[in-house]
């Protein structure tokens, strides 16, 4: 477990960081490229947690025209349940709210207990539902829907 952690916005040079701990927390992860390419989006924005010197956790979203996404966020298995996934939510939707988004969307894995709970307790509520909108993870198991949910800022 690192030290107490800062939050800094990410550059266009961190998208090695960011698939290093993409890939610490999904099965599948984005490379390098994808993480260059997301940043490079127009309203494309992350930030990345610090503990001990190391990244330990990001979020990365996307605003446009009054609408936010949270396309990805996550925290290293060994730094969770300290509140970090929170800050980093928070973090989020405050500069969202500054940039002008007015409401903010994202999609998660139905059997994603702990994202749900975070996001539920952020205040985001269920709009629909994807079926099978994640591919399989080779364990047998059929693909999970996505819940989409919604949060007015
Ligand atoms: C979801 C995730 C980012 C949460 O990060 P975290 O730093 O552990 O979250 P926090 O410590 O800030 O937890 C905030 C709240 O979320 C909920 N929560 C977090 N993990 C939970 C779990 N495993 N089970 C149930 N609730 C959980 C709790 O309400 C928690 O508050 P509490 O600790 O006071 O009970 C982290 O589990 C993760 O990286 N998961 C893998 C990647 C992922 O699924 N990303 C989201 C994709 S949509």
């Amino acid at each position: 477990m690192s030290a107490p952690s800062r939050l800094r916005p990410a550059g266009h040079g961190d998208a090695t960081t960011l698939a290093a701990l993409h890939g610490a927390c999904f099965a599948e992860a984005w490379s390098v490229a994808d993480f260059a390419a997301l940043l490079a989006l127009p309203g494309a924005s992350a930030l990345i947690a610090e503990g001990g010197g190391e990244a330990v956790g990001f979020v990365l979203v996307r605003a446009v025209g009054g609408e936010c996404e949270i396309l990805s966020m996550g925290v290293r298995p060994a730094d969770r349940r300290r509140g970090l996934g929170a800050r980093l939510l928070d973090r989020a939707l405050a500069e969202a709210a500054r940039a002008g988004a007015g409401v903010v969307f994202l999609e998660v894995a139905i059997d994603n207990i702990a994202a749900l709970a975070l996001y539920r307790r952020a205040g985001f509520r269920e709009v629909g539902r994807r079926s099978r909108y994640y591919r399989p993870t080779g364990t047998g198991r059929p693909a999970a829907d996505a819940l989409v949910l919604r949060l007015d800022l």
